[in-house]
């Protein structure tokens, strides 16, 4: 991990913030609102669950090297504006972050391995998907995380908000790009 001190975060840690503040969002509304009100006798199910498979796998790798780019570069200090308990909420929420993105793709791996997706969706082997994924505890474990990471996501971009539009104290400028300095 790097002891350097930055005033932002690293520009590379920047866009794969915001474009995963994008995709991850994405796919949770795609999995509650879409994926699991198709019934998997739909026949759209296969291209539905294809793009989302690929979409968690991609998530997934993107997440990975955020993870690697994240110890080796400079990181700002704490932005100590609230209390030393906010602060370390706030610390604690980004570790979740990852925990919880990687949660989620370990679990939505697992149910394809359980119900064989691969070979439903990716090769198109032509057997039916099974009626539901209730019985494997790794598809119930995803809804679960999901909804974690929902919650959370609400909460960071709650509190994003009230630093940017409510006290105007910089807090988003941390994440933004150009004007980083390292010391
Ligand atoms: C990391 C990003 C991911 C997010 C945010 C996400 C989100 C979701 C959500 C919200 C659901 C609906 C859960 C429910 O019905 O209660 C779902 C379903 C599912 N996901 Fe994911 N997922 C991700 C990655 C993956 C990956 C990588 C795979 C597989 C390789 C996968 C496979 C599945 C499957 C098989 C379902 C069941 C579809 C159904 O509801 O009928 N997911 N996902
Ligand atoms: C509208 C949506 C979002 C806004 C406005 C937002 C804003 C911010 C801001 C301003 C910071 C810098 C905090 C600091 O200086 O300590 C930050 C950090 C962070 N955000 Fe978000 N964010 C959003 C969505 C997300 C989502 C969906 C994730 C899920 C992965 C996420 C994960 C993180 C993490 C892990 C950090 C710590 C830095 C890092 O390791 O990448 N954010 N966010």
């Amino acid at each position: 991990m790097s002891d350097r001190r930055a005033n932002k975060y690293q520009p590379a840690l920047v866009l794969l913030h915001w474009t995963l503040a994008w995709f991850i969002p994405a796919s949770l509304a795609f999995g509650f609102l879409v994926l699991a009100k198709t019934p998997n006798t739909d026949p759209r199910k296969l291209d539905m669950l294809q793009w989302h498979m690929g979409l968690g796998m991609a998530i997934l790798a993107a997440m990975g090297v955020r993870l690697v780019v994240r110890w080796r570069s400079a990181r700002p200090a704490p932005a100590g504006l609230g209390t030393p308990a906010s602060a370390r909420a706030a610390g604690w929420a980004h570790v979740a972050f990852y925990v919880l993105v990687f949660g989620m793709a370990i679990t939505g791996y697992a149910t394809g391995l359980l119900a064989r997706l691969n070979e439903i969706v990716f090769a198109r082997s032509g057997a039916p998907l099974p009626p539901t994924f209730d019985a494997y505890p790794t598809f119930h474990a995803h809804g679960w995380i999901a909804m974690l990471l929902a919650v959370l996501i609400a909460l960071h971009a709650a509190g994003a908000l009230w630093h940017w539009l409510g006290r105007h104290d910089g807090v988003m400028r941390r994440m933004g790009l150009g004007g980083r300095r390292v010391d």
